[in-house]
């Protein structure tokens, strides 16, 4: 059943008449319904005879958005919106433990205990990022889990690409990176063992207008904002769900050869200088990445090392220099 607020998600004026017709409730209903969403906090204008126009803000509530689903299964699931979370990760984890289906998703406005990779905080202010997880119960083999987060960085860095015009690379595994600023991160959480997958949490934190970052990120986070004027989060939401549903398919069918030409093609990692820290340290050059996902760097000794995690620093971005 649509709601009121679904129906002036377009952002036009609707006429007071068509709502009541489609929803089956009365003029009268309508008019109240309208009052309440005042009351809420929503900017909705009246146009004589043209009906209602919603001023359509920066919002993320699902009605404003599920209508536009492009996909088949991905935010069709349980869709779980808040204010603010501890952490959309934990949440959907949650919801993956209580059986939640494939595709299911949460996202809010801030966290309060928003989680990235190796351990660290994400900062995650009220309204300027896109904080959200995804749930996938995808159809892979255990071994290939991780290449999910090189899925998830394909598909945001295509959705930034469709709705904001910006280029952004993919920094090993899984940073998107604009003019040298990092604009997004990626945090996946496996349920499974050995033999099969339960589930994958995929996170994504993207700074849409300038927050608060951490001091360690000082001068190398950055946000879309700072380069051009940012769309309404929810489409570059429908579109990374969209791209998030084809890239984790191809991957399905065709393994790590379905998503390698767009990686290799969006990277600033492969065939750059680099600099590894964290379990190993090394210095050399990014040739490839092999069928798990794993960096291939080739050290000046000639010998080939193969990178699983870790920090990677690539000469000329982010202070690698
Ligand atoms: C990184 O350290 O680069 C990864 C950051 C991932 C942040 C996102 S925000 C939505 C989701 N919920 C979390 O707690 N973390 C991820």
């Amino acid at each position: 059943m649509r709601s009121v607020l679904e129906m002036l998600s377009g952002g036009g004026y609707v006429s007071g008449e068509l709502m009541s017709r489609e929803l089956g409730v009365s003029r009268a209903a309508v008019w109240k319904k309208i009052t309440v969403l005042r009351a809420q906090g929503w900017q909705i204008e009246s146009g004589g005879k043209r009906g209602y126009r919603l001023v359509c803000e920066d919002r993320l509530e699902p009605e404003l958005w599920t209508g536009s689903l492009t996909t088949r299964a991905i935010g069709r699931g349980e869709v779980r919106y808040q204010e603010a979370v501890g952490s959309t990760n934990a949440e959907v984890k949650q919801m993956a433990l209580a059986g939640a289906p494939g595709g299911s998703l949460c996202l809010c406005e801030t966290q309060t205990a928003g989680r990235g990779r190796l351990g660290r905080r994400w900062e995650s202010p009220a309204g300027v990022g896109l904080w959200q997880s995804v749930l996938l119960r995808p159809a892979l083999p255990p071994q290939n889990a991780p290449l999910v987060t090189l899925c998830a960085a394909l598909a945001m860095a295509r959705a930034v690409e469709e709705t904001c015009l910006l280029d952004v690379r993919i920094k090993w595994p899984n940073d998107l990176i604009f003019q040298g600023k990092k604009l997004c991160g990626i945090l996946l959480e496996v349920g499974g063992d050995l033999d099969a997958i339960e589930y994958i949490v995929v996170g994504v934190g993207l700074n849409v207008r300038s927050g608060a970052y951490p001091p360690e990120l000082e001068g190398k986070a950055g946000a879309i904002g700072e380069f051009t004027t940012p769309p309404h989060r929810r489409d570059i939401l429908v579109h990374y769900l969209a791209a998030l549903e084809d890239m984790v398919g191809r991957l399905e069918q065709q393994g790590f050869h379905g998503i390698e030409a767009e990686y290799r093609a969006r990277s600033c990692t492969l065939g750059s200088r680099v600099q590894v820290s964290g379990s190993v340290s090394l210095t050399g050059t990014a040739e490839a990445l092999d069928e798990t996902g794993a960096l291939l760097v080739r050290t000046d000794d000639g010998e080939l090392h193969r990178v699983l995690s870790g920090d990677v620093s690539v000469r000329g971005v982010m202070g690698y220099v």
